[in-house]
Order: structure tokens, then sequence, then C-alpha cells
């Protein structure tokens, strides 16, 4: 098992919901964190929240979609404390709504953080990640990367993007020979954070505790799995879907609320976030 202990650990979108809930779960472990977000404020707040709690802890203002920023937040980081150990792609928006409902910049917008956001922090910090003792790379994809969202259709297809992304670079990481490097994807359904405010969960679960699916993915790095799919469900999704014939994974869907379940959507992407 990998000890966190001294590790360094750079968060995306940390200033509030589940990333900052990894922040505290990893600094909880004895790592320093590294919180990264737009927002300057809710940084300023979880710094001061994770430094009285007695969190080794600093933060960068930097937009994921933007790579002369990140370039900037990562010699800045360099100079103030060293490389980073560990790689958290967590920053997500989604705007839900029927497709031509939602405006095409949303649309694009979603792409852009959700899909080029990680691409954009991995080109940036892979060398440092690479360069540590035991490295490790975390993509916090989406239940929704195995499935077809109605409510959701940018947002679920940047998830399958993002889950693709994490498979090709572990899977050429570990081509290259960079065995002591981990690779973890994240595929929880909804979690309670406010993202998802007003949706319905699929029959059987509820909604996601997000300290708890943040002590997951710590597990996760510490132990090198390569999956967190939760609840037990998402761990049988993608042989549902791939398993199975068309019309029954969509009957499927249909019977456990899955089609429907972004039609009271109300998240923070609602008032323009
Ligand atoms: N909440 C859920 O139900 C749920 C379920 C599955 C996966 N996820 C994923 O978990 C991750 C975190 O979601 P959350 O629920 O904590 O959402 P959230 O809206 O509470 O937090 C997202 C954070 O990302 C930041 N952010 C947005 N755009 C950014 C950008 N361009 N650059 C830097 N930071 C940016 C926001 O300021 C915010 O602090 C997302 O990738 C999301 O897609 C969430």
């Amino acid at each position: 098992m990998t000890s966190l202990n001294m590790k360094r650990v750079l968060i995306t979108g940390a200033a509030r919901g589940l990333g900052r809930a990894m922040a505290e779960s990893f600094a909880a472990e004895g790592a320093e964190v590294v919180l990264t977000d737009l927002d300057a404020e809710g940084l300023d707040d979880a710094r001061e929240a994770l430094s009285s709690a007695g969190a080794r802890c600093r933060t960068y203002v930097l937009d994921v979609t933007d790579p002369a920023a990140i370039a900037e937040a990562r010699e800045a980081l360099h100079a103030d404390a060293g490389t980073v150990d560990i790689l958290v792609n967590n920053a997500g928006v989604v705007f839900g709504g029927e497709f031509l409902e939602v405006p095409l910049e949303k649309h694009h917008l979603t792409y852009r953080v959700n899909v080029e956001g990680p691409v954009n922090m991995t080109h940036a910090f892979l060398e440092d990640v690479i360069g540590s003792p035991r490295g490790h790379l975390v993509y916090i994809a989406s239940a929704s990367g195995y499935v077809g969202l109605p409510g959701g259709t940018t947002y679920a297809s940047s998830k399958w993007a993002a889950i693709g992304f994490a498979e090709s670079i572990r899977a050429e990481l570990k081509h290259q020979g960079h065995r002591r490097v981990g690779v973890t994807t994240v595929c929880p359904t909804y979690i309670a954070t406010g993202m998802f405010e007003g949706v319905a969960p699929p029959k059987t679960t509820s909604m996601l505790d997000p300290a708890r699916i943040a002590a997951k993915v710590v597990t996760a790095v510490k132990r090198r799995k390569v999956w967190v799919r939760e609840p037990w469900i998402v761990k049988i999704t993608p042989l549902l879907k791939h398993g199975l014939p068309t019309p029954v994974s969509d009957f499927l869907s249909d019977a456990f609320g899955a089609s429907k379940s972004m039609d009271h959507w109300q998240g923070h992407g609602k008032s323009g976030e």
C-alpha cells in the first residue's frame, strides 16, 4: 500500500464539493494538498478551513481550460514548493436540459472543462508525476460515462471521453514501462454536492455522500486501484450496457429510472455558472 504521508496532491475544482472533500481526505493521510479552482473566494475559504484543521495546504487560482494559466501556476508551485506526486482531475461542469434548449456555448464549455481540462492538466503535470517515486493520476469521470443521459448529452459524453482518456494514458504509461505510476478512474452516480440538485437518483440508489466517495478515492490511490465505481450498480453497468442487446439495456435504463433522472435538474450550472 502506498503511504500518502508527505506526498503533494494537486486537485482541480477543489473550492467546493467533491474536490474539497478529497482535499480533506488526502490531508487526513498526511499529504500536502494543492487546491486549485477558478473560484478564488471558495479557495480562500477552503484553505482557511483546512489550515485551521492542521492540514498542509496551498491554493492557486487556475482555470483548467487555460493552458497559459496552468503553466503559470505550475511555475509558481515549483518555485514555492516543488513538483506534484498525485494529480486529481476533478473540475467539472454540467448544463442540464434538452439538447436544443441548452445554448451551444454551454455544450462547448462542458467539453472545454470536462475533456480539455484533464488533457491540459495531464500535459502540464505528467512529467512531475512520472518523476515521483509513486506518482498517480486520478480522473473523476461519472457513471454517466457508461450510458446515454437524456438532459445531459454533452455532460455524459464528456465523461465517456474522460474514461477513454484515462484508459489510454494508463495503457500508454504501462507500454512505456512506467509501472510506478498509478491511474484511477472514478465513476460515481449522483453525489450530494449541489451540482445535480433536483435529479432523481436511479432506483435502488440514493444521493452519494461526497466524504464517502472522497475516502474511496484516497483508498484507491493507496491501493493503486484502477477503478472506483459507486454504488454497486455501476460495477455491472459496463456489462449491462455492452453485453446485452441494445433494446434490453434501453429497457433496463428506463426501468432503473436513469432515463428520467435529469428531468428536474436544478444544479449549479442552471444559473449560468
Ligand atoms: N455531483 C455529482 O453528482 C457527480 C457525479 C459524478 C461525477 N461528478 C464529477 O465530480 C467532479 C466534481 O463535481 P462536484 O459535484 O464537486 O461539482 P461542484 O460544482 O460542486 O464543484 C466543481 C468545482 O469545479 C470548479 N470549476 C468549474 N469549472 C472550472 C474550471 N474551468 N477550472 C477550474 N475549476 C473549475 C468549480 O468552481 C467548483 O469549485 C466533476 O468532474 C463532476 O462531473 C459529480
